[in-house]
């Protein structure tokens, strides 16, 4: 039996005989670091040091860092992926590189007196090389050096074999990437298949050499670098033999407690809960309190997807479960693996914690149990009227109000209406959405057409660029950007548009380096009528508040040179024509202007040998 607690020492203890200093986990919210919402691996508090800042512990560092990664938050429920898990990690700051690494790695996982994992189960990929960097052959050397055949390592490319930087910009580098064969049936096959998923990845060794810049070049730092990271959850499970980290003691003890709370089996689900309710205590230790807006938005999907979960379960006690699974995660003797030793915050906050769990499911039930209401209501009427169980459908309509105003992901109305045996007309609820969608940008572009202040030549490339500003927007932060209202003089443009969280300064810096990009070329805007749905064909944003008779009028904006287009939406004008070079756009204030809604405010130094010609002078056709 390897206990986590003795694999967690024994990995510091290894370190420390290599002469690394043992440091402690920083938080899971970053002190000061804007570019990240969660601490994702350990190098994140590490970055300036590995930058070329000295570190006051010295050159080698090695820890166990709790980290949050909620990219992979839809695999949740297989074998190997959390939200909340544990990274071993060591560092080296310009001192020891590749050579040393790989062999210290291989000496703890292989050696009886470290881990004695089975080397014949062991393979390797390296970085294949591209145009930023050369394939990693001297990573690959140092494995066969050690014994590794050729067979068993993969040279993969920048999507597997790279990592970093955290945020848009810092260093990075070619990784070695260690796998470990877990089928206990079936010996390790002789040539590595990185697709076969019974070779599980544990430990990430990258060489971290560049510098990514804000243009996107990649340049050699002024020190070699190494960051490593070993996943915690994946390294018991795989010492202990076991097929899924949810069958290792970090889980086993709350399991026992969640069988107890339900009669059904749904493997799926039972994960699900196990991992959110535990990044769900993790966050609150940090005092993080749910909300609807970034790091407080993740701590509220996590709870809600497991509060979700527990209904599949037929749990109905929600804050019991949390509560007991709370107690035992923080007191519980059946751990091998004393989480508060090691975090004591979550002892700290261990009443906060369970208040705010508590908090925040009396919020979601109470829309869950008028949703259900709504939904029991509107079945038996069905069911009533429609006797054919064939036709026995809930309307989109419907789907859709479950959805806006209780809450209710499609999916929970979809089980509800199984249990029932009726159908959802999903078709119909996607159009409600649609349409819903369309609504909220017609009163958008009400305003939008009332926020231009004259219809100037400087006031109308304002507004052609608040349309370039949208579309950078939605390509920078994602589709959930909705223009939310606009004012616009001569002076400045504003924006505003939904979004759950302050701009960091990286991302400002990003719309404003891809808005210049775009307004330095020669441009034509296109202005075209047609059908609304035509419109929506061509994912036209904004909506028909110019609708005449059943038509709408699109503005496209593209390169007159290449016909890249950069911009299509539904709006009455007026617009520019077609420019070259307008000038230099700077965003000079991003601001909140309303829960979940941010404003932007830019300007415009107007290059004096532009080229502008204007459309619709005063006309909206
Ligand atoms: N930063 C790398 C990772 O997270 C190694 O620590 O995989």
């Amino acid at each position: 039996m390897n206990k986590p607690s003795e694999i967690r020492k024994k990995f510091l203890q290894f370190f420390e005989t290599k002469g690394h200093i043992i440091i402690p986990s920083a938080p899971l919210i970053p002190e000061n670091d804007p570019t990240v919402l969660f601490t994702t691996a350990g190098m994140h508090p590490l970055v300036p040091f590995l930058l070329g800042q000295p570190h006051p512990a010295g050159k080698r560092l090695a820890n166990v860092q709790k980290c949050i990664r909620t990219v992979d938050i839809e695999e949740v429920g297989d074998t190997i992926h959390n939200t909340f898990f544990e990274m071993l990690g060591n560092w080296s700051f310009g001192d020891y590189f590749k050579e040393k690494s790989i062999n210290w790695s291989w000496e703890f996982l292989t050696t009886k007196k470290w881990l004695g994992l089975d080397p014949n189960r062991i393979a390797v990929s390296c970085f294949a090389g591209d145009e930023d960097a050369p394939k990693d052959e001297d990573a690959a050397d140092i494995w066969r050096r050690i014994g590794i055949k050729d067979d068993k390592i993969a040279f993969l490319s920048k999507d597997d074999n790279w990592w970093g930087p955290a945020g848009q910009t810092g260093p990075c580098g070619p990784d070695t990437e260690i796998f470990y064969w877990i089928d206990e049936d079936n010996p390790a096959p002789k040539k590595f298949d990185p697709i076969d998923n019974r070779w599980v990845e544990i430990w990430n060794n990258v060489f971290m050499e560049y510098n990514k810049t804000k243009a996107g070049k990649y340049e050699p730092l002024t020190q070699k670098n190494v960051d490593t990271g070993l996943g915690f959850e994946r390294l018991v499970m795989v010492l202990n033999q076991k097929r899924s980290i949810y069958e290792t003691e970090l889980f086993t003890p709350l399991n026992v407690i969640l069988q107890k709370h339900t009669k059904k089996t749904d493997i799926k689900s039972e994960r699900i809960i196990l991992d959110h309710t535990r990044t769900a205590i993790f966050l609150l230790s940090e005092k993080l309190t749910p909300s609807n807006l970034e790091h407080g938005y993740v701590l509220r999907k996590v709870i809600r997807r497991a509060i979700r979960r527990m209904r599949n379960l037929e749990i109905k006690d929600y804050q019991d479960l949390f509560k007991k699974l709370t107690h035992e995660l923080i007191n519980g003797k059946n751990f091998d693996y004393p989480y508060i030793d090691y975090y004591p915050e979550l002892k700290t906050n261990e009443n906060f914690i369970v208040d705010e769990l508590v908090k925040e499911t009396v919020r979601f039930e109470k829309v869950l149990e008028k949703g259900i209401k709504e939904f029991n209501k509107s079945a038996e009427q069905i069911k009533q009227k429609i006797k054919d169980p064939n036709k026995q459908v809930l309307s989109g309509r419907l789907a859709f109000k479950l959805y806006d105003t209780y809450g209710f992901p499609i999916e929970i109305t979809k089980e509800l209406a199984d249990e029932k045996n009726i159908k959802v007309d999903i078709k119909g609820y996607q159009k409600a959405y649609q349409q819903h969608q369309e609504l909220s940008k017609q009163a958008t572009e009400g305003k939008f057409k009332g926020g231009l202040a004259d219809h100037s030549e400087i006031t109308t490339i304002y507004h052609s660029l608040t349309h370039i500003l949208h579309s950078v927007l939605r390509k920078t932060l994602g589709s959930h950007v909705e223009q939310k209202g606009s004012n616009i003089t001569a002076e400045r443009l504003r924006f505003d548009f939904s979004h759950p969280g302050k701009l960091t300064l990286a991302q400002i810096d990003e719309i404003q380096t891809q808005v210049n990009r775009i307004i330095s070329r020669d441009l034509e805007i296109i202005k075209e009528k047609m059908a609304l749905d035509q419109a929506l064909a061509k994912g036209a944003l904004g909506l028909f508040a110019d609708k005449y008779g059943d038509k709408v009028t699109v503005y496209t904006i593209q390169n007159k040179q290449t016909g890249e287009i950069y911009s299509t939406e539904i709006c009455g004008g007026p617009h520019i024509k077609d420019s070259q070079n307008i000038g230099s756009f700077k965003i000079i204030k991003e601001e909140s202007s309303s829960a979940g809604i941010r404003r932007i405010k830019a300007t415009v130094i107007l290059n004096p040998k532009r080229s502008t010609s204007v459309r619709d002078w005063g006309s909206r056709n």
